[in-house]
């Protein structure tokens, strides 16, 4: 399948590289440019045990990038791992200067919820 997986963290990223390591092509989103480039790198961009091997066996099914939309554009399922609302009615991803909901309910044929939201 091809899947898109925003949020490249301490969940994110092993979930992507499981996914992709099992033959799912996989393209990753994040907000940062270092996480993206260490993915892009075959690199492990958090401290998870197991994780550096894992991402070799995972690199030739994925990429990463910064934009959401190019991650979601083309995946027919998008899982995303974003750090949760602070606040019971989800004040702080409303406020978010990039909401991961909002280009994924608008350009993807793709389906997901995000903390209560459903897109
Ligand atoms: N780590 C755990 O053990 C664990 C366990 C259970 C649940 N969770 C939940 O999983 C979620 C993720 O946790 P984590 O530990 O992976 O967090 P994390 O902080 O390690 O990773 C979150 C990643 O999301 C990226 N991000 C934030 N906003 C984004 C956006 N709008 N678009 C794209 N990328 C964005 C950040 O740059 C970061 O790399 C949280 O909701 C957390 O509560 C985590």
């Amino acid at each position: 399948m091809h899947l898109a997986v925003i949020g490249l963290g301490k969940l994110g990223c092993p979930m992507a590289a499981l996914l992709a390591a099992a033959g799912h092509d996989v393209v990753g989103a994040d907000l940062s440019e270092a996480v993206v480039a260490a993915v892009n790198e075959g690199r492990a961009p958090v401290d998870e045990t197991g994780l550096a091997d894992l991402m070799e066996q995972a690199s030739p099914l994925l990429r990463a990038t910064t934009s959401v939309q190019e991650a979601a554009e083309d995946a027919e399922l998008a899982f995303c791992i974003v750090p949760t609302p602070s606040l019971a009615d989800a004040t702080s991803i409303r406020a978010a200067p990039s909401p991961p909901s909002k280009p994924l309910a608008v350009d993807s044929p793709a389906r997901t919820a995000v903390g209560g939201w459903q897109c």
